[in-house]
């Protein structure tokens, strides 16, 4: 488990920026966090070190945004899932193919269909103070872990 704290908007951007620049093909990510948590901020950071510029910021009314940037990548926001097995209907699965990095904002929705290995990140917090949890559940985002420790230092 690795702890970060930002103080703005733009040091989450930045964080997610060296995440993303360390994320692999494949990887999945879970965002986890309250409505305004910094989500979608994160996201935005990891979507360009990948090389997308032009992102969609809140994608509420599609529950997927799909991207081809460095690498190809799916931008999920499940808060309008009704249930899970929605996901079922729109080919969740195909997108966890081995190549897309795959972004997901409430997981929670996705009870039962999300893949077993993957890094958490959960955001907490007030003002404009963000505690930044990032959580590996499987080896390679152990490692993926282990490498953002060394780029970014402990936080403030
Ligand atoms: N340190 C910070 N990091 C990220 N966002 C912050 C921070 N401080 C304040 N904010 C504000 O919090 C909000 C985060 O919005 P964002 O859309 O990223 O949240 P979200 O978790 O994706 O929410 P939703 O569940 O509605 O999709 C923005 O208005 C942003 O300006
Ligand atoms: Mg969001």
């Amino acid at each position: 488990m690795f702890l970060y704290t930002t103080n703005s908007p733009e040091e989450t951007v930045d964080f997610g920026k060296k995440l993303g620049k360390l994320i692999e093909p494949g990887m999945v990510i879970l965002l986890i966090g309250d409505l305004g948590a910094g989500k979608t901020c994160l996201a935005g950071g990891i979507l360009k070190a990948l090389g997308v510029e032009d992102y969609v910021t809140s994608p509420t009314y599609t529950l997927v945004n799909e991207y081809w940037g460095s690498l190809p990548v799916a931008h999920f926001d499940l808060y309008r899932l009704d249930e899970p097995d929605q996901l079922f209907d729109i080919g969740f699965e195909e997108y966890l193919d081995g190549e897309r990095v795959v972004l997901i904002e409430w997981p929670e929705r996705a009870n039962g269909y999300l893949p077993p290995t993957h890094l958490k990140v959960e955001l907490t917090g007030e003002g404009e103070r963000r505690n930044i949890s990032l959580v590996p559940v499987g080896a390679k985002y152990r490692d993926l872990c282990e490498r953002m420790k060394d780029f970014v230092g402990a936080g403030d």
